[in-house]
């Protein structure tokens, strides 16, 4: 007999929360050595106060509750207070944001698949610890598996698209059994010299096989996000794409392989500049066809300018809420098509990186 869901009602909740329109997530899960690397491009020592006082002043932000419906947070915030004594988690649910929780242990390569393919880690013991998460009051969780488009060696491999859309299907259905709505992100990189239309084809079959998973380990959709990747042409592809373009390629993939019983598509940035990832994400959502809230669940695409404004310094604090109102504000109305851009987007800074570590 199938396993039942005995937090159905909550997680079908949790996830129509997070999948407000007008809102999305803020991805601010950064592993202690991803915040280091961080911390280094704005001169601030990565040490556990500078962590805190950072994490404070994200998750304190007067108003931030009008555009974001979901923080994702890393273990140690979840277990740190702000200097009013109040817990991080505290000071979100207080203001109608569910906190989650990145529960993977970070991709590695320790599969047969093709040379620099991964699979993510951190399986073991998730009962338990999803469990302490909702205990701590955690609602949702996050989980990024990585593959890449590699066509002259083929990959992705299906052994990797295979085991990756496994593990995702297995943490999902750990975590929902526990009360947390999963976020399930099948990040495909960048990075790679494949078109658009190779694009297209690499997500359809990946997203696919997310999906065929999610039914075999009887994942609820109703109570799940979708984190994917926007559907771009690979960085050192000779072809750019226009917004236009890159937000069709990404809605039709979406259209063939997702259901709408699942009601939250947060896409990560995954080294788009903060312009790029506004923009993208408006003119998908001016496009027909789209059963679900197409929303954002950025880390670097809402932070980049946050981190600049701060510099570490207590002063700068006000400046650096104001940063992080702006871009939440800029995407919250790309949810809903509205986000005006001031014609930036060419000349605009990318913030990608080569195989990027989160
Ligand atoms: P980026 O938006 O910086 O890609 O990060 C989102 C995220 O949570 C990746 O797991």
């Amino acid at each position: 007999m199938a396993a039942t869901h005995p937090f159905r009602d909550e997680l079908i909740a949790t996830a129509s929360t997070i999948g407000t329109p007008g809102k999305g997530i803020l991805a601010a899960d950064e592993s202690t050595g991803t915040i280091g690397k961080r911390f280094a491009n704005i001169n601030v020592e990565n040490n556990a106060e500078n962590r805190r006082a950072y994490r404070e002043l994200l998750v304190t932000t007067e108003g931030l509750e009008e555009h974001i419906s979901g923080v994702i947070l890393f273990d140690e915030t979840a277990r740190d207070t702000v200097s009013d004594g109040r817990t991080m988690i505290e000071c979100l649910t207080s203001r109608g944001i569910v906190a989650g929780i990145k529960v993977d242990k970070g991709p590695r390569n320790v599969f047969s698949g093709i040379e620099g393919e991964t699979v993510t880690q951190g399986l073991d013991n998730l009962d338990v610890r999803a469990a302490e998460y909702y205990a701590m009051g955690c609602r949702f969780a996050k989980w990024r598996a990585v593959l890449k488009i590699d066509v002259a060696s083929g990959a992705p491999s299906a052994l990797a698209i295979h085991e990756n859309a496994v593990t995702l299907a297995r943490y999902a259905q750990i975590c929902q059994q526990n009360g947390l709505a999963p976020i399930v992100e099948p990040e495909i990189l960048m990075d790679g010299t494949h078109d658009l239309a190779t694009a297209v084809a690499v997500n359809v079959k990946v997203q696919a096989a997310v999906i065929e998973a999610l039914h075999e380990h009887n994942v609820l959709l109703e109570g799940c996000i979708l984190k994917p990747n926007m559907v771009v042409p690979g960085q050192d592809c000779p072809t750019r794409a226009s917004p236009q373009d890159i937000a069709k390629a990404t809605i039709t993939t979406l259209r063939r392989t997702i259901p709408p019983a699942l009601p939250s598509i947060n896409f990560l940035s995954g080294g788009l500049s903060e312009e790029q990832a506004t923009v993208y994400l408006n003119e998908m959502n001016k496009l027909p066809g789209r059963p679900w809230t197409v929303a954002f669940s950025y880390g670097r695409a809402l932070q980049k300018s946050v981190l600049e404004a701060w510099s570490g310094s207590a002063d700068n604090v006000p400046a650096a809420q104001a940063a992080l109102l702006e871009r939440a504000k800029a995407n919250g109305l790309a949810t809903l098509g509205q986000y005006e851009s001031d014609g930036t987007v060419a000349e605009d800074s990318s913030l990608f990186e080569s195989n990027y570590v989160y």
